[in-house]
């Protein structure tokens, strides 16, 4: 660092609120960002490999593994019996995962057996020549197949209502019944799972994970190997994308890679290639959503129930929050007078589906948008004015409790769609696109303009905590350490931000460290959309604890006034006396002040009482709205997105450049779960859309040719939080639901938006067309 500029600027670089670059921008674009496959391996390390189950359910009536064994560089074959603590790796508690199948598979790609070889070739190739006998067992894979078998629930279901449902529901003018599926998705991050396991001495190990929970991986390495959790030590520097499939996924291969470097005594390393990683992770919950609504002429909402049934898998993994999550955001931004929601979350033999981005708010809010589109064609009116008409309301207006009885306190949805609404002249574009249509046989056009309002916290409320861990050493740099994870989305950068603008200096003197259980125990998943929330609290405390003793040193030793010491940039006044930030680090050490702090956050105000279905789950909302445009060809079903415009709430952003992207890369993956993301199973209960090939991501050809995307730059957080910022992880996914809408306006042209169109997700292009045809056939 130059030292001679200390003397000269006036502000930090990096502080908060500003568009730092994120700290591995540069590592990200040259490859020199390290990613667990890219640490140097230990001398002697050894691979794993995976033997899978072929059936989709089954009894397992024999095993052979002898031709593995004899495959060559095979060192070890681990089957259950060899785990020496427990075989599960539920996140649950609920000991419905084993590690290793036993006598029973309930998944086609469930893991049996584990190869440890030389090379991580030796052990794929060994893997596959098990020989395997099964019984099988009666299956279903989806939500209509598990209803018709009454299949349980992999756990409680969820009920939340208020006021008279049933009653109101009949009296009402108008009423529609409906359904609606909405499809899963690939979680898709660029780095599949990974786990690099290093034994110790002892019972210890460490394993190097790409986890978005380091503390539940400990956890289940302990478990596993039948050890306390001090014996495990859980690192994660960044990850290649999370999106919530690293929450509880990663914790077979952290387990599977632990238990063999104990027994072998030498690091071994697990990294299932894209298939296999496609095939054995979950993947986001898809939902059957069963609607029944009543509004009046005006198309005001008076009643609505709605029965939410998720494909949850075999296991209850996260469902049971991400099935609450859904119906805690059937309400989207609306206020329903009277209501009944019911989650199902059905047990199916899949892979467990798990979080993914918005943890199944994306398909409530879905299922509460189809409602919308439902009165808005039932009453012939633009569904703009159906959303206005139905929003929650100011406090004082009667209109603002939710189904789960929080009352929405900072509503500023009005505002947001309003602003939204001129800046992309909505109205006009839409008269245009309804002329275009009339006179356009092939190509059909449509617009929609959808609102997001989401909740931030996790609904255990226990998990809404944080630590932090913040030394200054004698030199002046800073070692930063919290309990957050990054995957991509600046969480890190944002902590550092914190920091640097606590003590007024530029963040290249923060060093960002990888997380790791040993430096902030007990923490939670990065997860929810609240690590910055967390983290960035926790690590403010720890800063403001030593800056607190900081002052005091410097009241002591100069003999001034607490007010006489002002933290500038890269320095510090005292008195008259202005001394650089290495300078008076270094006296403060010499006088023994403790320059190191554990720092602690947990968010207030929030509870939640399931059984009852009330409480406050969430500590404030992010609200947001995209105006989406498409066309589609009423031939082929092929559609193009020709413009979105966004306005987002972050409150007072931490750091709007960060903030941008992720609301750029949170709708491009929204649409792409509700456009070409398709996931199939056939008969036999195989994925058959396990790689790129067949699962169609967004290519940067299909963001939307016009992206206009802003921050509500008068937004501020009315809750305390860290520099009165939101989290905006997930609630911009959740903006894509207007290009899903747009596509069922271009699609209803064709029967002259008479009828609505009901198309399901992903509108795929052969969707959009079979919807064409259906009204081309009524009309
Ligand atoms: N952004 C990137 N680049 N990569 C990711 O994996 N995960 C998303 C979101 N943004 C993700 C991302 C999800 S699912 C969540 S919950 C949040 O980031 C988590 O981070 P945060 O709480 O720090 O926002
Ligand atoms: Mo995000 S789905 O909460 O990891």
């Amino acid at each position: 660092m130059d030292k001679s500029t200390f003397e000269t600027k006036s502000v930090v670089d990096g502080r908060m609120h500003v568009s730092q670059k994120h700290d591995s921008a540069h590592k990200h674009v040259t490859g020199s960002a390290e990613y667990i496959d890219d640490i140097q391996e230990p001398v002697g390390t050894l691979h794993g490999g995976l033997g899978l189950s072929d059936r989709a359910h089954a009894e397992i009536v024999s095993i052979d593994l002898s031709a593995v064994k004899a495959s060559p560089g095979v060192v070890w074959v681990m089957i259950a019996n060899d785990i020496p603590g427990f075989n599960d790796v539920a996140s649950t508690g609920q000991h419905d995962e084993p590690l290793l199948a036993v006598t029973e598979v309930q998944f086609h790609g469930q893991p049996i057996f584990a190869v440890i070889a030389e090379t991580r070739d030796q052990a794929r190739r060994a893997a596959k020549l098990a020989r395997i006998e099964y019984n099988d067992l009666p299956h279903w894979t989806d939500i209509d197949g598990a209803r018709e078998n009454d299949a349980p629930n992999v756990i409680e279901p969820m009920t939340l209502r208020r006021g008279e449902p049933e009653t109101e529901i009949g009296k009402a003018p108008l009423r529609v019944q409906g359904h609606m599926y909405i499809g899963g998705q690939e979680h898709f991050y660029l780095e599949s799972h990974i786990a690099l396991a290093i034994p110790g001495e002892d019972d210890e190990v460490t394993v190097w994970s790409s986890t978005q929970h380091p503390s539940e991986v400990q956890h289940m390495v302990a478990h596993v190997l039948g050890v306390s959790n001090n014996a495990v030590e859980v690192k994660t520097r960044r990850m290649g994308g999370g999106f919530g499939g690293k929450e509880t996924q990663g914790n077979q291969f952290a387990a599977l890679a632990a238990i063999a470097a104990k027994k072998l005594k030498r690091a071994v390393k697990f990294r299932p290639d894209r298939d296999e990683d496609m095939s054995i992770t979950g993947k986001r919950h898809d939902f059957r959503v069963d609607y029944d609504v009543a509004f009046d002429e005006e198309g005001r909402i008076h009643a609505v129930d709605a029965t939410y049934a998720a494909r949850c898998g075999f296991s209850a993994d996260l469902s049971g929050p991400v099935t609450d999550r859904a119906l805690f955001h059937a309400d989207s931004s609306y206020y329903y007078p009277h209501v009944h929601l019911t989650s199902r979350p059905l047990k199916t033999h899949t892979v467990s589906n798990t979080a993914f981005r918005g943890f199944g708010g994306p398909q409530g809010m879905v299922g509460g948008e189809r409602i919308i589109e439902e009165i808005a064609y039932a009453t012939a009116k633009d569904p703009l004015d159906i959303r206005k008409l139905n929003f929650y309301g100011q406090r004082g207006s009667g209109r603002t409790v939710t189904p789960y009885h929080q009352e929405v306190e900072d509503n500023i949805i009005a505002r947001i769609v309003e602003e939204l609404e001129t800046s992309s002249d909505y109205r006009a574009r839409r008269q245009a696109i309804i002329d275009f249509n009339a006179n356009s046989p092939v190509i059909r056009k449509g617009i929609a303009l959808t609102p997001v309002k989401f909740g931030i916290s996790f609904t255990m409320t226990a998990y809404n905590q944080a630590g932090a861990l913040v030394h200054i050493y004698s030199d002046g740099s800073i070692h930063l350490n919290h309990g957050g994870t990054e995957m991509g989305q600046g969480l890190y950068t944002k902590v550092a931000q914190v920091v640097a603008d606590t003590f007024q200096v530029d963040i290249e003197r923060v060093k960002i460290t990888a997380t790791t259980t040993g430096k902030v125990p007990n923490t939670s998943a990065t997860a929810a959309s609240s690590g910055s929330d967390l983290n960035g609290m926790a690590a403010y405390d720890a800063a403001r604890q030593i800056k607190e003793r900081l002052i005091e040193f410097a009241v002591r030793q100069w003999k001034v006034g607490r007010e006489k010491v002002e933290f500038l940039a890269n320095r510090v006044r005292i008195g008259s006396e202005i001394v650089p930030f290495d300078t008076f680090i270094r006296a403060a050490y010499y006088d023994r002040v403790q320059l190191s702090a554990a720092g602690f956050y947990k968010t207030p105000k929030i509870h939640w009482d399931r059984k009852a279905g009330r409480g406050r789950p969430f500590y404030y909302f992010a609200y947001g709205a995209a105006c989406s445009e498409v066309s589609i060809d009423t031939l082929t079903g092929e559609y193009l997105v020709d413009r979105t415009d966004i306005l987002h709430d972050v409150g007072k952003s931490l750091n709007p450049a960060i903030d941008i992207g992720q609301i750029e890369g949170g709708f491009v993956q929204g649409m792409g779960w509700l456009t070409t993301e398709e996931l199939w199973w056939d008969d036999r209960g195989r994925l058959r859309t396990h790689a790129p090939s067949t699962y169609k991501i967004p290519l940067a050809s299909d963001r939307p040719k016009v992206f206009n995307v802003k921050l509500a730059e008068w937004a501020e957080n009315a809750e305390p939080t860290i520099g009165r910022s939101k989290a905006v992880g997930e609630p911009p996914f959740m903006l894509a639901i207007s290009v899903l809408e747009a596509l069922s306006m271009a699609v209803a042209s064709v029967a002259d938006y008479s009828v609505c169109p009901r198309l399901d997700a992903p509108a795929t292009p052969e969707r959009v067309l079979m919807a064409v045809e259906r009204l081309k056939a009524m009309g």
